[in-house]
């Protein structure tokens, strides 16, 4: 086995990279999209089901996982691989951006995070400290430090501060678990709001600190989409080359390919799933809402191209049909085609790469998704 945090870039082309990240449980081809897990399940598909899509990595949250069923709870049965039998590469967000989503019902200080929970109200504390303690119960393949996620439109003068304190958090973080002292591989997070100079300053403080890889928090907040990818562009770079670079909860597959173009080497979103839920399904020929009575008697599959379980093996008309009736089936099949339509996308874009050919990919993905 490769050591756990050993990042090899084998091919770049333009900004975009084509890498390996080895952890614990495997290795990672990045770029690389990660389906989210929120409580231990990618809702409605089963580890089969994800193993099968060739998923190589999901994601768990600390502050979920912490509530119900309890990470000692988890740890007492192997951790959450053996848990929940996935044996692939396991991410978990550090619960910072889950708390602070949940907006009057928390309160912040140097010391950490006072939140309640969402399940009973109950009073609960997560210390940087804290956060790493839950993420070595659950025993995930990369953990993530505590920050503070500012909201859009956080003042100047807040977010300085704002950031300064998720660096210190940051080093507390990698103190209590220091570089190489495990199997589990720890990920800074750049924040900095929309001010670039200080998104420079809290990368630069950040990349001091000995972390595997670095993320960059704080987007797709409530933005534009040009501010977005402005700051995507603005921070990618300034993150080490050598380390996987982490672009947390975005997005679009337009996003994708603009985030792997600006270096990013690893996302996560829970737009794929989420969407997936309530109809919004995306094609090699742009979104769809299956909804749409146009699709009542539509037999050809939902993407000509997709090779997944759902278009090899059944009509708009019936998927439309199961998402009238919200039979739990549409749920998975649906989930089913739009995390494989991701990974897939990002397989094209991994091979692109390698043949530097990504800009013409980008190129026919952004005509497909124009409209
Ligand atoms: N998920 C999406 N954005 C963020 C962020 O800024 N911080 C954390 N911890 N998780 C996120
Ligand atoms: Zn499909």
């Amino acid at each position: 086995m490769t050591k756990p945090g050993t990042f090899v870039v084998h091919a770049t082309d333009g900004n975009a990279r084509r890498g390996t990240l080895s952890t614990a449980h495997g290795d990672i081809q990045t770029p690389i999209f990660m389906p989210v897990g929120t409580q231990g399940t990618v809702k409605s598909l089963s580890p089969q089901d994800l193993e099968e899509m060739n998923a190589q990595i999901i994601l768990g949250n600390t502050y979920h996982l912490y509530l119900r069923p309890g990470d000692e709870l988890v740890a007492r049965r192997g951790g959450l691989h053996k848990f929940s039998n996935w044996n692939r590469p396991i991410l978990t967000d550090s619960g910072g951006f889950q708390v602070f989503s949940l907006k009057g019902i928390r309160k912040l200080s140097e010391e950490g995070v006072e939140f309640r929970s969402y399940i009973d109200g109950s009073k609960h504390f997560f210390s940087p400290e804290k956060a790493i303690e839950i993420q070595m119960n659950l025993g995930s393949d990369i953990m993530m430090v505590l920050d503070e996620c500012v909201g859009y439109g956080a003042d100047r003068g807040y977010t300085e501060k704002s950031l300064e304190m998720t660096t210190r958090w940051a080093k507390r973080c990698r103190e209590r678990y220091p570089a190489g002292s495990g199997d589990q591989l720890m990920f800074g997070i750049v924040q900095g709001g929309f001010f670039k100079d200080l998104r420079t300053r809290s990368a630069e403080q950040l990349c001091s600190l000995p972390f595997e890889g670095f993320a960059i928090g704080g987007l797709s907040v409530g933005e534009s989409i040009p501010e977005m990818y402005e700051q995507v562009h603005h921070t990618a770079p300034l993150l080490p080359a050598e380390k996987p670079r982490y672009l947390m909860g975005v997005g679009t597959p337009l996003d994708l390919l603009e985030a792997v173009s600006a270096g990013v080497d690893m996302l996560d979103c829970v737009l794929p799933s989420r969407n997936a839920r309530n109809g919004t399904l995306f094609t090699s020929q742009g979104k769809i809402n299956i909804k749409k009575a146009a699709y009542k008697e539509d037999d050809s599959p939902l993407d000509p191209n997709c090779n997944c379980y759902t278009c090899r093996n059944f009509s708009k008309a019936y998927l439309r049909h199961l998402y009238m009736s919200k039979e739990l089936l549409s749920y998975r099949l649906n989930t089913y085609h739009n995390l494989y339509f991701y990974l897939d996308l990002m397989q094209q874009v991994r091979d692109s790469i390698e043949n530097g050919t990504f800009a013409q990919l980008k190129a026919r993905y952004e005509d497909a998704y124009a409209a």
